[in-house]
């Protein structure tokens, strides 16, 4: 069965906190504009994440380089950062076994370890590269823009290490994911023989997993990338062709957290999957909608849900709390999957101690499944909005079905909120500050705003 919205406890009054049902009511109307907003964007052409299912050549890419060169690495190390890392590491979590990088090479079919930076703290890349036999290591360097520091730190230290070592070739442990045409990258992969895979134009870091930069990890792995692509594009069909939001849950979910915003105060967005395989999309989620919605509009006012990422059940005895309890100014997606892939049943062990007997012939799969119903209850009965999105399994179709909904949300509410979803400004003054300390050339008059900043005060430093 297809990915499934209910959302029946978004709704006031029946939720107190929820979305007035005469706003819902009334919302067809707002939705019909935002989503002729999407069609011109689509129609200009940069909405290139809606391209990616139906791209088999360019997934081919990712296949063919995987075939290639099956068997030649133990481990595969994603240097990267934002949206270059965060879609890979979900796929892995999703979509291969627990413990992946733990199992040995029997277990994992031959397939390699797959490590993502995603970060240049140097305790981690020096302890990963420390535990690498370089000689049966690839890096794969993803990077749209084929500039950002801290990808290109993580590359130059790789690329020393590399020619260090006797014996290899170091163009046979690099590929390049990276715009076709720009950035330093390309050249780069040119002059030194380096094989590159494209991110197309028109597809944004954060809206690029289906694109190599999460398929050429996924298919070194020996996820099914085609399956991926399946999913996607049939929400992408069952979507983007119409305006009616009872039948298009991208633009369901869109204008349901939008009209939580900014009609019931309701503007802190948590995402709580009740699945260890689906733990990694929330943190994917949350750059998707922080990075695309929270911004600054041309008319100067300030927008944006904030995106929280939680955990079912393991957030029960950390945030949920809060979110039972603490203001009413959140709403609260749960990730459900409706069959596990395993599941454990729990042995009686204790049928004469009341605190344990209740447990004993249920499964594991089973309490958590309930805790989610217990928990969204329980919301509900205070007044706190939640939907769910039910996944039958998390198989690479139903994977593509969330991603694709995810992402064509995103560009709803970017819509609704009256930003341009693709684009982040808000990052590059602190861009420019550090380059300006760290002496790049051209970044004069950074460094004299960086100068004129207030200076720590040992008066305010205690
Ligand atoms: O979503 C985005 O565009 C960003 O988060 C980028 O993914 C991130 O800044 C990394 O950029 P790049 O892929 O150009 O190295």
């Amino acid at each position: 069965m297809p990915l499934r919205l209910d959302y029946t406890n978004m709704l006031a009054p029946a939720v107190a906190g929820g979305v007035p049902e005469a706003e819902w009511r009334r919302a067809g109307e707002l939705f019909a504009t935002a989503c002729a907003t999407v069609a011109r964007q689509r129609s200009e052409g940069v909405l290139g994440f809606l391209d990616l299912p139906a791209d088999a050549a360019l997934r081919a890419q990712s296949d063919r380089f995987a075939e290639g060169r099956r068997g030649f690495y133990h481990d595969v190390v994603i240097l990267g950062i934002g949206g270059s890392a965060l879609g890979p590491i979900a796929l892995r979590t999703a979509l291969r076994p627990p413990y992946w990088n733990l199992l040995d090479d029997r277990a994992r079919g031959g397939a390699p370890r797959l490590h993502v930076l995603d970060n240049v703290d140097p305790r981690t890349i020096a302890g990963l590269l420390s535990m690498l036999d370089l000689a049966r290591a690839l890096f794969i360097v993803t990077s749209k823009s084929g500039g950002t520091a801290e990808t290109m730190a993580q590359y130059l230290i790789v690329r020393d290490r590399l020619h260090a070592t006797p014996g290899i070739d170091p163009a046979r442990h690099l590929v390049f994911v990276t715009d076709p045409r720009q950035g330093a990258l390309r050249p780069i992969a040119d002059r030194d023989g380096i094989p590159a895979l494209d991110i197309p134009p028109n597809v944004g870091g954060r809206f690029s997993v289906l694109s190599p930069v999460g398929l050429l990890p996924a298919a070194i792995i020996g996820i099914d990338t085609a399956g991926l692509l399946t999913g996607a594009n049939a929400m992408v069909q069952r979507c983007a062709t119409t305006d009616d939001l009872a039948r298009n849950p991208a633009g369901a979910y869109a204008m349901l957290q939008w009209l939580a915003d900014t009609r019931a105060g309701g503007g802190i967005h948590v995402m709580m999957p009740y699945a260890d395989a689906l733990r990694d999309f929330a943190s994917w989620f949350v750059q998707l909608w922080a990075e695309s919605l929270g911004k600054e509009r041309p008319d100067g006012t300030h927008v944006g849900p904030t995106p929280i990422a939680a955990l079912g059940a393991t957030d029960q005895h950390s945030q949920v709390q809060l979110f039972m309890e603490g203001p009413i100014d959140k709403t609260v997606t749960f990730l459900a999957v409706a069959s596990a892939e395993t599941d454990l049943g729990i042995p009686p062990g204790h049928p004469d101690v009341p605190e344990l007997s209740y447990l004993g012939g249920r499964t594991l799969g089973e309490l958590l499944d309930v805790e989610r119903r217990a928990t969204a209850g329980a919301l509900a009965r205070r007044g706190r909005p939640n939907m769910t999105l039910m996944l039958d399994r998390v198989d690479p179709t139903s994977v593509g079905e969330l991603i694709m909904l995810l992402e064509l949300a995103t560009v709803y509410a970017g819509a609704l909120y009256g930003v341009n979803p693709l684009d982040q400004p808000g990052v590059e003054l602190g861009k420019r500050f550090t380059y300006a300390m760290l002496g790049r050339p051209g970044f004069d008059g950074a460094r004299r705003e960086w100068d004129a900043l207030p200076r720590p005060d040992p008066r305010h430093t205690i």
